[in-house]
């Protein structure tokens, strides 16, 4: 009886889905690193929207169609892929586990998809590319108040072969985490924002940051809120690598985006982590892409959890989708292994929900095959 106990158990320990991960990384963080990974802005009406809204698309399978070989692979801004999920950039991975950002990119190397690095890595821009030199690995930008140190990142991503740059549109000031204020929250003494030389910069300032969260505090001090669209074709004039802007919500701004020559549009809201009360970047994916008209590649992030999140956005027009906090989880469960272990179950989830659609590749997965629960003359 006891070693039936003891398989049952463990049995019921192998987590099956990302909300088990998510779980056991809760088990697992300290409170205030949990927290910072986990939260929204505000009330967090997003941070809930951005999963639940996925739930109000349906899908509309296709039957009979010899479904017994089915292909992911996509090609993102030129580079092939295994599959159409990437990783987002999430800072400070090394709170998650030692080795941080350079598992990660070894994880997406395995699984032969691509990873977006934080400015605010706790990892550099070299030892992530030396850690995977042949992973698709793109620079996430922040623009800095002082442009010299922004066109050095630049410099630096491009000379350590980055595919691309997605600049971060949307956080001119940091959205209010309530938790990551009540925790003061700042990095660990041993860790540091490790692409910046001065501890003012690498967010590990001795003087401490108040009574305020610390991040929101670094980035009213060094982040640059003056950004605006000539700022983009300042960028565009300073290198050669795609620019994708990350933080589109509206149809408008992604129209804009294009006069300015930008080779890609993230439809995000930062994992609801900026301004609450903002739509579901699913709900608003369509539009977009409407607007977008095919012009350039228009991808997703946000609260995809699931093969079927995938498949929904996909089939609303992402080209792929990027996912944030469920590689952080796998990485606090169990480093590299982890986050493979997360992109994997995605994969075969995908790879499952692309088959029972009645799809052989991501080619024919198209608008037919998903509709609004609310709207049904959407065909
Ligand atoms: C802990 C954490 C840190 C993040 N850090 C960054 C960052 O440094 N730069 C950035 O552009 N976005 C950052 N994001 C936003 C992600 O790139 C992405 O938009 C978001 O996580 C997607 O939502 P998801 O976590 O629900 O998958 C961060 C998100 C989280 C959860």
């Amino acid at each position: 009886l006891q070693v039936k106990l003891c398989i049952n158990r463990n049995m019921s320990d192998v987590p099956v889905c990302v909300r088990d991960y998510e779980k056991k990384a809760e088990e697992t963080l300290p409170k205030a690193v949990f927290d910072y990974y986990f939260s929204g802005a505000d009330e967090q009406q997003t941070l809930a929207d951005n999963v639940a809204a996925f739930s109000r698309w349906r899908l509309y399978p296709r039957v009979l169609r010899d479904v017994s070989n089915v292909d992911l692979s996509v090609s993102v801004l030129g580079q092939q892929l295994s599959m159409p999920v990437c990783v987002a950039a999430t800072a400070m991975q090394r709170m998650a586990h030692p080795d941080g950002e350079t598992a990660t990119v070894r994880a997406c190397r395995s699984l032969g998809t691509g990873m977006m690095l934080s400015s605010w890595a706790t990892s550099t821009i070299e030892e992530v590319a030396e850690a995977a030199p042949h992973a698709a690995r793109w620079m996430q930008l922040y623009i800095y108040k002082d442009r010299n140190l922004t066109l050095s990142l630049v410099r630096r991503a491009e000379k350590a072969g980055y595919k691309a740059i997605f600049l971060t549109v949307d956080t001119p000031y940091l959205g209010k985490r309530r938790n990551d204020v009540r925790n003061r929250f700042k990095l660990p003494a041993h860790l540091r924002m490790a692409n910046f030389e001065t501890p003012d910069l690498a967010f590990s300032s001795k003087e401490g940051y108040g009574e305020d969260s610390g991040l929101a505090v670094y980035v009213a001090q060094a982040i640059d809120p003056t950004l605006k669209w000539e700022d983009i074709a300042w960028l565009k004039k300073m290198t050669t690598l795609p620019v994708v802007l990350k933080g589109v919500l509206r149809a408008e701004d992604a129209k804009e985006a294009l006069k300015y020559g930008v080779d890609g549009i993230l439809v995000s809201n930062h994992g609801a982590r900026q301004l609450d009360g903002v739509p579901a970047t699913i709900d608003v994916l369509p539009e977009i892409v409407e607007a977008v008209g095919g012009r350039v590649e228009v991808f997703l992030d946000g609260g995809v959890r699931r093969g079927t999140d995938v498949l929904k956005a996909l089939a609303l027009g992402a080209k792929a989708v990027f996912v944030g906090r469920p590689v952080l989880w796998g990485l606090a469960c169990d480093g590299e292994k982890g986050v493979r272990d997360v992109l994997q179950l995605l994969k075969e989830e995908l790879h499952l929900a692309v088959a029972l659609a009645g799809c052989c590749s991501l080619k024919e997965v198209n608008g037919s095959i998903v509709r609004s629960s609310g709207v049904f003359s959407r065909i």
